[in-house]
């Protein structure tokens, strides 16, 4: 299209140079030395904008503008939007310094686009046209209209319309910042009091702020990965808004799907965003929304600490655990003063996060951003931070990552706003207030269920309460085995309130038979809680298996269980919490497994070995684990090991050393031959788990057998391998090459070795791996051939759920029956 303007402009140029354009000649280009005088348009090639001079209604003032053809009223675009011409003299042209310019009578220039071009002295060298976009450009003449060529464009200036195609935002290379700037009134163009204009663009998360001079009077809310929290960018039968966001660029955009019908949006003089449209044949716009839209989105409507919800009446409230700042201001719905903290917060006291749901976030003032930082990191972050008052992830994308900060008030909080997944966002709170909200709750629901008691029946229904208590009470005390060992028995009600109401952002893992969550008591103590699933396939008879065995097993490199719960269906687990979560989330991790250097993987090593050698042979009960892997092994806040899950080990009795199930449970890669293909498992079994555990921490590599095809591309393949040309240590992880020592290294990779030959028989005892590994005065035997998979395809796997999340992350698969 632009070569047939261009070439028309050229016959245009030799047939009427030096003539002043006059309207309706419908093209829509200006060469240099041409001028267009008012009264003269340029017409946009589809017919669509119209570039003239004008005068507002009410007002005898001239200004160069862009307008619809079919709807002249409607202005896009002022020039000369400060410095009016007073009379109808005013001509447009490009001056010889390479400036699109608005001169006056006696031509002085009034306004100029400031586009200095170079090269512009040459004769007819520059051109301005007005593109059907409605976008005004400043071209080099012998150049195609590309956006990047262009010398100058009224859309990188835009005044109180956005158009599609116009952006909204900025651009680091270019230092250009877009944004609305409103009308003062209806017949004065100048700048009015009310920006729309992107903030935080390349400091933090953006978002949207409309302002009344220096005032905020409402905002989109920030930019989470999908949309503004509290607004949404969605595709419409009208337009494609789309949003970019790297380094260079971060804008919001939009096109139209229907090229007959016309879109547009407007800051308007009395500060509000509108987006109207146009229909073909129509010239009403209608409009199609307008921000702000209820009283909820007027900023800071419930003050400090507040939060709005729309259908709720009165809309505000505050936070859980605050009050308001001014019960009188409250009492007559003046909200302004916010809300303040029932119980201030105090470092030196416990403190704990609760959760505010579906949200729209509390605005930008002191926060802090870092988009590499776990929901973990973030809340431990918060903690150990005095002033952090709130945090959640930074971007919604994949289950969340990153991680926002607030400090101070948290102001401009919408609840419900769009009821499909809004964000959640965690509030610190003294833990002393979630005592206060807990009582108040059982005091509310006591009294929901008293009150329409007449109260001669309220002896009776405590007396039928009471019998139902202790009777129930009865049932929990399990019987664990015949020396009745009483492990505590934790209340649903207690683990529900440590772990937020089993909130997914508790969950720290995934295990065989259900999620772990993480929570805290009310006496501050860290804990780890299994929920087993109802669906899980573990049974009671499981649970208590788990229960019992682990009750009686007391070691240091063995997790030590604190309790359980059993409540109708749930059953669950209490463990102490290890802060440093398992072996699998350093060792498999390209940046964590810099944090675990040799010595402290051997260390690991041998913990893990002794806590075995405990399990086989030196605790009352000898017991075989049969799901030894790196998610299975917990790192307390010393590096300590610790062995967990034992959902399906078995104990074995004197000298019964091995056992034959028809239900193969365990984990792809560290299952033994002889377990995955006939059932049969001893002691030997785990050693055979433990060999691959001691060439994964060497190695930093999974034992993945995913390609059947080719034993060596296993772990254990490759380390055969390596170890028969002499090269075992090239098994090393790059990242130990500087910490390891190289007699412990080898050592480690041929007992490893040792431990998966692939005959139960060859294998060493936990005894003989313990002494071999920890003294090096130990001769060790070659290995043999290890034991391989051989065919594994019927094996049944969930590799969807494979690191899924960081901890308890392998998946434990079961084989069918009868096979
Ligand atoms: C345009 O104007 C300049 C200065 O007024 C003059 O030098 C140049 O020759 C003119 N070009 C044409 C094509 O008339
Ligand atoms: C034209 O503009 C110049 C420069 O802005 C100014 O000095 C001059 O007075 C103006 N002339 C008229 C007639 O407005
Ligand atoms: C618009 O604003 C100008 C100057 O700010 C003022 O003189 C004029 O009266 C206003 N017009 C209307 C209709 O409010
Ligand atoms: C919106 O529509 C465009 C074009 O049809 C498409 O490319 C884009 O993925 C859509 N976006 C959403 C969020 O649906
Ligand atoms: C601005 O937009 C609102 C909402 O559509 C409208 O009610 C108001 O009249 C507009 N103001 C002006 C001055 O046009
Ligand atoms: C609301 O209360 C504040 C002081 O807390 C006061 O400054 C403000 O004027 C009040 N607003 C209204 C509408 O009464
Ligand atoms: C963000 O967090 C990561 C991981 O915790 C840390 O390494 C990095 O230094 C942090 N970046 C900033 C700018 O604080």
């Amino acid at each position: 299209m632009s070569i047939k303007y261009f070439s028309n402009s050229m016959i245009f140029n030799i047939l009427i140079s030096f003539l002043v354009l006059k309207s309706g000649n419908g093209i829509g280009i200006i060469s240099q030395n041409q001028t267009m005088a008012d009264g003269g348009t340029l017409v946009s090639s589809g017919q669509t904008f119209v570039l003239g001079f004008f005068n507002p209604k009410d007002s005898t003032n001239r200004y160069l503008g862009i307008w619809y053809k079919r709807t002249p009223e409607t202005v896009v675009w002022v020039a000369n939007r400060e410095i009016p011409l007073t009379d109808s003299n005013g001509i447009l042209t490009i001056s010889n310094d390479g400036n699109l310019v608005i001169l006056n009578a006696t031509k002085g220039v009034i306004w100029s686009s400031k586009s200095n071009s170079p090269g512009a002295a040459k004769t007819n060298y520059l051109v301005a046209e007005l593109l059907d976009s409605g976008n005004l450009v400043l071209r080099r003449k012998d150049q195609d209209s590309n956006t990047e060529s262009y010398i100058w464009q009224s859309f990188d200036f835009p005044t109180d319309t956005l158009l599609p195609g116009m952006k909204l935002g900025s651009s680091s290379r270019t230092g250009k910042n877009w944004y609305l700037t409103s009308w003062k009134n209806g017949s004065d163009p100048s700048l009015g009091e009310f920006t729309y204009e992107l903030d935080n663009t390349f400091t933090g998360l953006p978002q949207f702020v409309l302002r009344k001079g220096l005032q905020e009077k409402f905002r989109s809310g920030p930019w989470n990965g999908q949309r503004f929290s509290g607004s949404s960018v969605k595709n419409n039968t009208i337009t494609t808004p789309s949003f970019v966001y790297d380094n260079q660029e971060v804008y919001y955009t939009f096109e139209l799907r229907n090229s007959l019908v016309l879109s547009r949006v407007i800051m308007n003089e009395s500060g509000l965003i509108q987006r109207s449209l146009l229909n073909e044949g129509s010239s009403d716009w209608s409009i199609m929304y307008t921000l702000p839209y209820d009283k909820c989105d007027e900023y800071g409507k419930c003050g400090p600490n507040g939060i709005c919800i729309i259908n709720k009446d009165p809309i505000c409230d505050c936070l859980e655990g605050f009050v308001p700042k001014s019960q009188e201001d409250w009492n007559v719905l003046n909200w302004s003063s916010g809300c303040t903290r029932r119980i201030p917060l105090d470092c030196k006291q416990t403190q704990s996060f609760g959760r505010l749901g579906n949200v729209k976030l509390p605005d930008l003032l002191e926060h802090r951003l870092n988009q590499s930082m776990t929901i973990w990191d973030c809340e431990r972050e918060c903690l150990m931070d005095c002033s952090c008052t709130a945090y959640t992830n930074s971007n919604i994308n994949n289950g969340g990552s990153g991680c926002l900060m607030w400090f101070g008030d948290l102001i401009d909080i919408q609840g419900s706003v769009f009821r499909d997944g809004e964000q959640d966002i965690y509030v610190k709170m003294p833990e002393s207030e979630f005592a206060l909200l807990r009582n108040r709750k059982k005091k509310k629901a006591l009294r929901n269920i008293l009150t329409p008691i007449v109260s001669g029946w309220v002896l009776v229904i405590c007396f039928v309460t009471w019998c139902i208590i202790k009777k129930r009470k009865k049932k929990r005390g399990l019987k664990t085995g015949n020396e009745g060992i009483e492990l505590p028995l934790f209340q649903l009600e207690a683990v529900t309130n440590a772990t937020k109401n089993f909130s997914f952002t508790n969950i720290i893992g995934e295990g065989g038979f259900g999620p772990v969550y993480r929570g805290q008591l009310s006496s501050g103590v860290e804990i780890a809680v299994k929920r087993l699933s109802r669906d899980s396939g573990q049974g009671l008879g499981e649970f208590k298996n788990e229960v019992i065995l682990i009750s009686r097993l007391q070691h240091r490199n063995l997790v030590r269980l604190l309790g359980y719960c059993l409540d109708g269906d749930e059953r669950m687990l209490i463990y102490e919490y290890m802060l440093n979560r398992s072996l699998n989330y350093f060792i498999f991790d390209q940046s964590r497994k810099k944090l675990l250097p040799w010595k402290n993987r051997f260390e690991i090593a041998l913990g893990i070995s002794r806590g075995l050698l405990y399990l086989h042979q030196d605790s009352r009960l000898r017991i075989i684990h049969r799901d030894l892997k790196a998610g299975n092994i917990l790192l307390d806040s010393e590096l300590n090991p610790k062995i967990s899950d034992f959902g399906i080990a078995k104990s074995f009795e004197g000298d019964q050393m091995q056992g034959k199930t028809k239900r193969v449970i365990g984990t792809y890669g560290y299952m033994s031959p002889e377990y995955a293909f006939r059932g049969t498992y001893s002691v030997k079994s785990d050693v055979f788990s433990l060999g691959v555990l001691l060439l994964e921490l060497v190695s930093g590599r999974r034992n993945r057998i995913l390609d059947h095809s080719d034993q060596h591309e296993s772990l254990l393949g490759h380390a055969w391998l390596l170890w028969n040309e002499d090269k075992a240590l090239e098994l090393m992880d790059e990242c130990l090459k500087e910490s390891f020592v190289e007699s412990q290294m080898l050592r480690c990779i041929q007992v490893a070795l040792l431990c998966v030959q692939k005959l139960p028989e060859d294998r060493p005892t936990m005894a003989s791996v313990v002494s071999m590994l920890s003294n090096e005065s130990v001769s060790l035997p070659q290995p043999k051939h290890p034991g391989f998979f051989m065919e594994c395809s019927t094996l049944v796997s969930d590799k969807s759920n494979e690191e899924r999340f960081h901890t308890f992350s392998a998946v434990t698969i079961t084989m069918p029956e009868g096979r």
